[in-house]
């Protein structure tokens, strides 16, 4: 599964960073290709020329070689890696890639990286369970990289507690994991609506709702990763899945632009995901100026915008698959059955409200998967990325997918 991958590897400063030189003997003994990149601190518990013959390649740390006036493309390795994996990642490296900071190469390839990125982090007890790295931790997998958990045990310090790197040979079935599950939808297009709609009101204003668009854009990162190739059809999100040659997106603004651009995609598409909160309403007329006060209340009639996951889901051909979503106030599981009916759906993601980290805006979500006749599948408060995995998961376990 690893043979013939690529993979950069990043090393940070820590006492774990001597487990780097077996995790790279694993790689190239798989026959994965491997590109190392250090931090200046790595440099002083392990020497970079263990991991420089281990892997056999050049160590890289440097952003710009003044003596030679070269400098390291850090977008074109970004892009070379199938995964990246950074182990061990320090405290300091973990809230440097949790803020966005790129003042050393570990950083800037992993700000250019289009990969999955795996992050295992290795400190003492202490610093692991302080509630900057809890949250650096918990911004890192919002973004969709995936964290390799620290063991428990024996640390370097004396002391007795989590924070111990994760084993390479851990870190290479995680890997296996990966790669085994990531090309199951190798040949597939999957169409997923994402984010709100706005409905006009008049020429500046508008009706929209709290979708930021997370939810769908993981669902095409996973999608993507997984060898799938993605009609993105997005209302107005600031939050978009990362780039990549797998996703094409179409950017829509209304209920009715939505429905237009999906229903032209839709005879394409084997996988149909309709995450998108799709305004229900739009403003019946136009006002094509601003609309002005005038002392007294004023009416904006609406009037019904189509229902996209209904009416495409309605035609499906029998090899299509649809899915959609439920977001509810009450007797939530009992409306998702009958949303999953009415619409003609082969499952129903409700989002679980009564947990405040879950729906709208989150980086979490809980969700329930319901399927006509079968037993519902429960599952935690996780980061929406791992949601999407357990969704596809579920996706990829109907009968006919
Ligand atoms: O974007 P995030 O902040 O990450 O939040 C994600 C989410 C909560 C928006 C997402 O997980 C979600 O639940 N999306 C659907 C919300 C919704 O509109 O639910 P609904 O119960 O009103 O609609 C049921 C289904 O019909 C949904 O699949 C919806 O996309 C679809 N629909 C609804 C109305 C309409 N006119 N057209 C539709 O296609």
């Amino acid at each position: 599964m690893i043979k013939g991958k690529k993979i950069i590897l990043g090393v940070c400063g820590s006492i774990a960073a001597y487990k780097a030189a077996i995790f790279v003997r694993l790689l190239i003994k798989a026959e994965a290709g491997v590109r190392v990149i250090m931090t200046e601190n790595a440099k002083s518990f392990i020497s970079p020329l263990t991991l420089a013959t281990l892997s056999k390649q050049k160590v890289r740390s440097s952003l710009y070689y003044p003596a030679t006036g070269e400098w390291e493309n850090h977008v074109a390795l970004g892009e070379w890696g199938d995964a990246m994996v950074i182990m061990p990642t320090s405290a300091n490296t973990l809230a440097k890639m949790a803020s966005g900071a790129a003042d050393n190469l570990l950083l800037t390839t992993y700000l250019s990286a289009r990969c999955p990125v795996f992050f295992a982090p290795a400190m003492d007890h202490d610093m692991h369970e302080h509630p900057t790295t809890l949250r650096n931790i918990k911004t890192l997998t919002g973004f969709g990289n995936i964290h390799v958990k620290s063991n428990e045990g024996e640390l370097a310090s004396g002391l007795s507690g989590i924070g111990r790197l994760a084993e390479p040979e851990e870190l290479i079935q995680v890997l296996i994991n990966h790669f085994s599950r990531s090309l199951d939808l190798a040949g597939k297009k999957v169409l997923i609506t994402s984010g709100p709609t706005h409905e006009k009101i008049d020429a500046v204003r508008y009706i929209a709702n709290n979708s930021s668009g997370k939810m769908g854009a993981y669902l095409a990162q996973e999608c993507a990763n997984r060898g799938a190739s993605v009609l993105f059809v997005s209302g107005p999100s600031r939050f978009m899945p990362v780039k990549s040659p797998n996703i094409k997106v179409f950017n829509v603004r209304s209920a009715v632009q939505m429905f237009d651009s999906s229903a032209q995609l839709f005879p394409k598409a084997d996988i149909s995901i309709f995450a998108a909160a799709v305004a229900d309403y739009r403003v019946k007329g136009e006002n094509p100026g601003k609309l002005k006060r005038n002392g007294s209340s004023r009416r904006i009639e609406l009037e019904e915008n189509p229902d996209i996951a209904a009416s495409l889901s309605t035609k499906k051909e029998q090899h299509q698959i649809t899915v959609g979503f439920a977001l509810e106030t009450e007797n939530e599981a009992g409306n998702a059955l009958i949303k999953l009916k009415q619409k003609n759906l082969d499952m129903i993601i409700l989002n679980l409200l009564n947990n405040a980290e879950s729906g709208f805006g989150h980086d979490t979500n809980q969700i329930k998967i319901i399927k006509d006749g079968a037993k519902d599948l429960d599952f935690g408060v996780k980061p929406k990325s791992l949601v999407a995995v357990d969704i596809l998961d579920a996706i990829l376990g109907l009968e006919h997918a």
